[in-house]
């Protein structure tokens, strides 16, 4: 934890391999699987709310939200440590993160997603993107790597490619640094969650 709220406070982004063993992610990875299987996974669409649209041609995920009230004992590990970072990442940088929303998503073969940011326009509340890997024996050559522009508002500059490796945690500044996923040669896990501010109705 200490390492990624280092590399957040330097950088913006933080790439932790192996952020904890392996091992503790297979019930997740198990339960994704699962769900998948149960067909409860649906297209994942590009906008929000009324604007919400399929785009194959900009991403090819499919998703399934998670439900706070519903969690699993495999949800729950997960829910905690996403708490614990809420917490520190407040008390570190304070943002005022007061929500969490996520999801798993699946890629199947041939998916990917183009270059955005992801904070839906017209709105500020996802502050800060949190991905976990969940595909053990990754190798290079599987594609469905997630390119990174390492500049706050970048996407021509600098760029890593991070392996969709179990996991491996990715996190930073939703509004600020652009990321895409490259076409995916086998099917692809992981879940993504969104630490955010929620907004007051006004
Ligand atoms: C997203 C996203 C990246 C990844 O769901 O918004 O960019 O590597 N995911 O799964
Ligand atoms: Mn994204």
């Amino acid at each position: 934890m200490d390492q990624l709220l280092k590399a957040m406070e330097c950088h913006g982004w933080a790439n932790i391999p192996a952020y904890l063993g392996p091992l503790a992610f297979c019930g997740l990875r198990n339960e994704c699987q699962a769900a998948w299987e149960n067909g409860e996974f649906h297209r994942a669409g590009v906008g929000r709310g009324e604007g919400l649209k399929i785009r194959q041609e900009i991403r090819g995920d499919e998703v399934m939200w998670l439900d706070p009230e519903l969690e699993s004992i495999e949800q729950r590990s997960y829910f905690v440590a996403m708490e614990g970072l809420r917490l520190a990442m407040n008390q570190r940088f304070f943002l005022g993160l007061n929500d969490f929303e996520g999801h798993f998503a699946i890629y199947p073969v041939g998916a990917f997603y183009k270059p955005h940011l992801d904070r839906h326009s017209g709105t500020t509340n996802r502050i800060v993107t949190v991905i976990l890997y969940l595909n053990p024996d990754w190798q290079p050559g599987d594609g469905g790597e997630l390119r990174l522009w390492t500049k706050s508002g970048d996407r021509e500059g600098d760029s890593i490619l991070i392996e969709p490796r179990m996991g491996t945690l990715v996190s930073f500044m939703s509004g600020e640094f652009w990321h895409e996923v490259m076409p995916a040669n086998k099917s692809r896990m992981s879940i993504t969650g969104w630490l955010r501010q929620r907004l007051e109705p006004v």
